[in-house]
């Protein structure tokens, strides 16, 4: 059912610092910075020729990615993203196999404008994925 690996998001303290790093350090092809209210994040895209890396930073008072800094200050892989061809089909599929959908179970749309769902880390090896529709 799952297809490419999308994007790995790395939670960061300081989201200019770590644009810089891998910009200047690592070499990479580092996007602008974008708001994404409803997400509670900021959100910096890394282009790799085979995938992407997310830079999360908490945006907001409520943001989900405040206590994993608080848990990690230095930061930390916070997600992984596989792509889908039908999120719907998908979670359907993984709820008939017990895994649990985070929030209402509805797709939001993400970050990249396609609709993502998470599943719960604790069914997952302890490892947060997010499924991307594409
Ligand atoms: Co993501």
């Amino acid at each position: 059912m799952i297809g490419r690996l999308n994007h790995v998001a790395i939670a960061v303290p300081d989201l200019a610092a770590a644009a810089e790093q891998y910009r200047s350090t690592l070499g990479a092809t580092v996007g602008a910075p974008q708001d994404e209210p409803d997400h509670g994040v900021t959100v910096i895209f890394i282009e790799l020729p085979n995938t992407k890396i997310e830079l999360l930073h908490p945006l907001g008072d409520n943001s989900p990615i405040q206590g994993f800094l608080e848990k990690n200050p230095a930061g930390g892989i916070h997600h992984i993203c596989y792509e889908v061809e039908d999120i719907l089909a998908a979670r359907d599929q993984l709820q008939a196999k017990g895994a649990r959908i985070l929030g209402n179970g509805e797709p939001k749309i993400g970050a990249h404008g396609k609709p993502v769902l998470f599943l719960h880390p604790k069914d997952f090896n302890g490892t947060l994925v997010e499924l991307e529709q594409v």
